[in-house]
């Protein structure tokens, strides 16, 4: 039991192309099945989620309802700077004054870690009761559809180390509720994607130990994508094996399960080294056979990550 769909931040993070957005789905579908009020936010410009359902045309940062109980938002760091600043300002004309100006721009684009400030910031945000923007709601789960790994990670550093920067005034004591709120483990939730191969698993390891050393934190889970099923048992196989038919086919056939055979070895030893190597949770999700997933299919998934994750 690791309760992840219980807190308010659950971050979704892995190498580019494992099976992040599919993870996040699925684990956000799980959530509003539990009846918690859920938001999946997708960063860097991404809006894969939309598109699942069928949504297009939807513009950065606007918070879309898909079904009951699920929203999706791609953080757009430029107006949840907006919102932000009009916070503050408690004022929309100046706020728009200001930020719509080329010089406040050109002064965030250049500041290092601004964007991952504010998008994580907003993160935050979309879970706390006053919101920056006050006609917006709070939801009870944020699932974050992370970037990969290292910006990922540089997204979670980015309040401590602007905290520590700026040290007094608004967006110092915002950035440290944020890192605070990161580091806080009944609140958020960290979760890794990885595949069943050398350097997948190699990479979540690394990723367990930086996000020890920069939070403080260890990974709550890690779900291994797109698994092989055990289709032959080792009987079965020595019996292939032993075939002796010189036809082309059968030898062809032949060829096509010792290799299957050989990937789910090679799957499986990768999935006990990372049994062995982390404190984690770690649960499977199945290879499925579609030329990219549908939301139904990853309806399917969602009960299985439910199982590893609730
Ligand atoms: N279990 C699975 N079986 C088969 N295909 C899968 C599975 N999981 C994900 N996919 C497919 O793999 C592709 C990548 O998945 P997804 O977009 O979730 O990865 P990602 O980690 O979010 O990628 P990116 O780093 O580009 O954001 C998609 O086409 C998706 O449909
Ligand atoms: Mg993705």
């Amino acid at each position: 039991m690791t309760g992840l769909l219980d807190r308010e931040l659950l971050f979704v993070t892995g190498k580019g192309g494992v099976g992040k957005t599919t993870v996040a789905l699925a684990a956000a579908l799980a959530a509003v099945r539990a009846g918690r009020r859920t938001i999946v936010a997708e960063v860097g410009g991404q809006q894969r989620i939309p598109r699942l359902f069928g949504r297009t045309g939807v513009p950065l940062g606007a918070e879309l309802q898909l079904a009951d109980g699920l929203w999706t938002v791609s953080i757009d760091p430029a107006l949840s700077l907006e919102h932000f600043v009009s916070k503050q300002l408690r004022s929309r004309p100046l706020t728009q004054l200001l930020t719509r100006s080329n010089v406040f721009r050109a002064f965030v684009d250049a500041a290092p870690g601004a964007h991952e400030l504010v998008t994580i910031g907003t993160a935050w945000d979309l879970a706390q009761t006053r919101r920056w923007h006050r006609d917006l709601a709070p939801f009870d789960l944020v699932v974050v559809d992370a970037p990969a790994s290292g910006h990922g990670i540089a997204l979670l550093r980015t309040p401590r180390t602007f905290g520590d920067i700026a040290r007094v005034g608004p967006m110092a004591q915002e950035a440290y509720k944020v890192a605070e709120w990161l580091r806080d483990g009944h609140r958020a939730g960290y979760l890794a994607v990885a595949l069943a191969q050398e350097m997948p698993v190699a990479e979540t390891l690394e990723l367990e130990r930086t996000l020890r050393r920069s939070l403080g934190r260890p990974l709550d889970a890690v779900i291994v994508n797109a698994v092989l099923p055990r289709r032959f048992t080792a009987a079965q196989l020595r019996e292939v094996a032993a075939l002796t038919d010189d036809r082309p086919r059968a030898r062809a056939a032949q060829h096509v399960v010792a290799s299957f055979a050989e990937r789910v070895r090679v799957q499986q030893s990768q999935l006990s080294r990372l049994r062995r190597g982390t404190g984690a949770v770690v649960g499977t999700l199945p290879f499925v056979i579609a030329p990219a997933l549908e939301l139904d299919d990853i309806e399917a998934l969602s009960a299985r990550v439910q199982l590893t994750i609730a």
